[in-house]
C-alpha cells in the first residue's frame, strides 16, 4: 500500500496534528505525516512533532510581512517534502485563492462546529448563545470561502446545561481527535471525494 505524504499546517497547540500522527502510526493507515508547518515558532505542536521525529517547518507570517511570500514558502516547503494532501489543524491563516487552487481536492480543514453552522471564531460560544440542543465538528475540503466546501465526516455532541466555552470545547475536542484521523484515512485511501457540482 502506499501511503498519502501529508502535511498538517498549525499555529498553535497541536493536539488535531497530535491525533493525525498517532493514527498514522498504524502501518495500515492510508497516510503518512511527513511535514509539520507552523506560522509562528512558538507554536506547542512543534516540539510535539520534534518527538514524533517528524520534519518541521515555520514560516514566520508576521516577520516576512507579506502573505504572498510567506504563502510562496510553505507551498515550496510542501514541493521540497513531496506533500500530497494538506491538513489543516488549527491554521489560523487565511489562505489566498491562489494558494486553495493550488492544492484543490487535496487540502482539509477541521473546523469546531456542525456547519454550515458557525463558520469562523468563537464557535462554542456563539453555539451556546444560539441556545442549540446540539454541537460538534466538521472535516471538510478546503475552498475559497472561509469553513465552505464539501463536508466529509461530522461529529455531534449535546449541549449540557450548564455548559460554559470551555466545557463545550473540551467535549468537542475529543470528537474532533476522534474525527480527523477518520476522514483523512477515507481520503487518503480515495473512499471519498469532493462532489462537484
Ligand atoms: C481546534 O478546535 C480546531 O477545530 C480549530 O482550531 C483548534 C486547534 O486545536 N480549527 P489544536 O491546535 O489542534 O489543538
Amino acid at each position: 500500500m502506499s501511503r498519502k505524504r501529508v502535511a498538517v499546517l498549525i499555529s498553535g497547540r497541536g493536539s488535531n496534528f497530535q491525533a493525525l500522527a498517532k493514527a498514522a502510526r498504524a502501518p495500515d493507515y492510508p497516510a503518512e505525516i511527513v511535514l509539520v508547518v507552523s506560522d509562528r515558532e512558538e507554536a506547542a505542536g512543534l516540539a510535539i512533532a520534534e518527538a514524533e521525529g517528524i520534519a518541521t517547518r515555520t514560516v514566520p507570517y508576521r516577520a516576512i510581512g507579506n502573505k504572498s511570500l510567506a504563502e510562496s514558502e510553505v507551498l515550496k516547503a510542501l514541493a521540497e517534502a513531496r506533500v500530497e494532501l494538506v491538513c489543516l489543524a488549527g491554521f489560523m491563516r487565511v489562505l489566498s485563492p491562489g494558494f486553495v487552487d493550488a492544492w484543490h481536492d487535496r487540502m482539509i480543514n477541521i473546523h469546531p462546529s456542525l456547519l454550515p453552522a458557525f463558520p469562523g471564531l468563537d464557535t462554542h460560544r456563539r453555539a451556546l448563545e444560539a441556545s442549540v440542543a446540539e454541537h460538534g465538528c466538521t472535516v471538510h475540503f478546503v475552498s475559497s470561502e472561509v469553513d465552505s466546501g464539501p463536508i466529509i465526516a461530522q461529529a455531534k455532541v449535546p449541549v449540557l446545561p450548564g455548559d460554559t466555552p470551555e466545557s463545550l470545547a473540551a467535549r468537542v475536542l475529543i470528537e474532533e481527535h476522534r474525527l480527523y484521523p477518520e476522514a483523512l484515512r477515507l481520503v487518503a485511501s480515495g473512499k471519498v471525494k469532493p462532489e462537484r457540482g
